[in-house]
């Protein structure tokens, strides 16, 4: 498990070997979310009482929002995978621009710090190459609520002596702006209304936990929130529900080596019609308590795919379920109705022989394509996952550059990837560099020996 969380950043290397041809078999048990497990920590600054999470994730950005907490003045210890949040110091108002520029995510500190300071300075968060990630959902909403906001020197000042429930309606479903106006609102006086609030299953993990701590909230996993506000919140313990876009993601890299893949510790709800999708596109797939099973050991079939807000299809599964469809027997067309720009590793898998061809929000995935490993480059969290699913799919070796966004989001990547029997190595900081050719088939050698 190596180091205890926010003692260091987890140990990965930058370049991840893929040596493609092994059927993925057997089981992964799942991480805590880190789309749930991230706002967890933020919420726990609601009050000075300490919590308690348990199934964090030993990611990167879990280490980044530790970080971030303790600059704000919170106490965090860690044992395993399970985070005890003091904040009962002296909470400072503003986050560093050195930790939000790392992770566009930290403004989901920026509902707690108005809820329990009445104030909040956050730099602004940059745009990431999937979109300007624009906030201005977040900042409408706050100032429904009463917060006065000035954007000044690329900081985001927000002021409220007092926080007024109100009646909030979302332009569109935003996870962020859903979050940080949740938590904003359990502050406020008398009840807010969210309209068109996101449903995504880690809007209940929040609300569950926020109800832990004494908060009244309804409506969770519906289109409208409602929080009777004025509570005085207390300190919580709470379990981080299972990582649905990891298990997803280990789902299509199973079925895209013809193999038969087992994720263990979430709620197959939480996938419907991401399962619905592989079933179409000829996975067999079985659910369980707790558990999915994908197998595939014939051709695919092509299927079209749209991504939506939850309950519809996750945009973070979109790259890698076009590396799947690429192996499909016929053309798919795969619509990005969520990100703006979120084809960027389109030209990468392409260059691994996919046939895609984007135009707008559509992409159009040729099938089959014989896949064949070389360079590439990361460009971000989910790309980066699509490239070792499409090297784990392709002939000889594929070398993936950029593995730090990877590790962002997936714990034990390589363990896991290990025990289904792939052949994954990378080049972890400070053991031997392997000789990575300039181009990797056949080269690559890894700190392991095995490619
Ligand atoms: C969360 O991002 C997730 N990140 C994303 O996962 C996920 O892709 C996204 O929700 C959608 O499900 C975390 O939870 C940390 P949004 P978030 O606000 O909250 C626009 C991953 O790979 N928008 O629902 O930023 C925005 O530009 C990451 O794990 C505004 O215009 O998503 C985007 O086009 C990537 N104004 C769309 O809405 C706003 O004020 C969806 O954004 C807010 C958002």
């Amino acid at each position: 498990m190596g180091e205890a969380i926010g003692t260091a950043p987890p140990r990965h290397g930058e370049r991840l070997y893929v040596r493609g041809g092994a059927r993925l078999e057997g089981q992964v048990v799942l991480a805590g979310a880190k789309n749930s497990a991230l706002k967890l920590l933020a919420a726990s600054l609601l009050t000075p009482e300490t919590s308690v999470v348990h199934r964090v994730p030993r990611i990167t950005d879990v280490e980044l929002m530790v970080e971030m907490l303790r600059a704000l003045g919170a106490r965090v210890s860690s044992e395993g995978a399970t985070l005890t949040i003091d904040p009962g110091g002296r909470l400072e108002g503003c986050a560093p621009y050195e930790l939000v520029r790392q992770m566009r995510a930290s403004i989901i500190v920026m509902g707690p710090l108005v809820a329990r300071l009445g104030e909040a300075t956050i730099a602004m968060p940059g745009g990431c190459n999937i979109g300007p990630r624009r906030i201005d959902f977040h900042i409408r909403g706050l100032e429904k609520l009463g917060a006065r906001i000035d954007i000044d020197h690329g900081f985001i000042k927000v002021r409220a002596d007092r926080l007024k429930g109100a009646v909030v309606a979302l332009d569109y479903p935003s996870v962020g702006a859903t979050e940080n106006l949740l938590m904003a609102a359990t502050a406020a006086d008398g009840v807010t209304v969210i309209e068109n609030a996101a449903r995504e299953p880690e809007i209940a993990d929040l609300a569950a936990f926020l109800g832990a701590m004494g908060a009244v909230v309804d409506g969770a996993g519906t289109s409208t929130l409602q929080v009777e506000g004025g509570h005085a919140l207390h300190g919580a313990e709470h379990t981080v529900i299972a990582d649905r876009i990891e298990a997803g993601t280990y789902l299509i890299m199973g079925a895209a080596t013809a193999g038969d893949v087992t994720v263990l510790g979430l709620d197959p709800a939480h996938l419907e019609l991401f399962l619905a999708k592989l079933r179409a596109a000829g996975v067999e797939v079985d659910e369980g308590e707790r558990r999915i099973r994908a197998r595939r050991d014939g051709p695919l079939a092509p299927v079209d795919i749209s991504t939506l807000p939850h309950p519809g299809f996750a945009t973070d599964l979109q790259a890698q379920i076009m590396v799947l469809l690429s192996l499909a027997e016929g053309t798919s067309i795969v619509t990005e109705n969520v990100f703006e720009n979120r084809f960027v590793v389109v030209d990468e898998l392409n260059r691994l022989g996919a046939g895609i061809v984007t135009s707008g929000h559509h992409a159009v995935v040729a099938g089959p394509r014989r896949l064949s490993g070389t360079v590439v480059e990361a460009p971000d969290l989910r790309g980066g996952a699509a490239l070792v699913t499409a090297g784990l799919a392709a002939d000889n070796t594929t070398e993936v550059r950029g593995a730090g966004h990877i590790f962002r989001g997936y714990e034990r990547l390589e363990e896991n990837l290990r025990a289904l029997g792939a052949d994954v190595a990378s080049d972890i900081p400070g053991a031997a560099s392997p000789e990575a050719g300039a181009d990797a088939a056949g080269a690559g050698a890894a700190t392991d020996g095995t490619i």
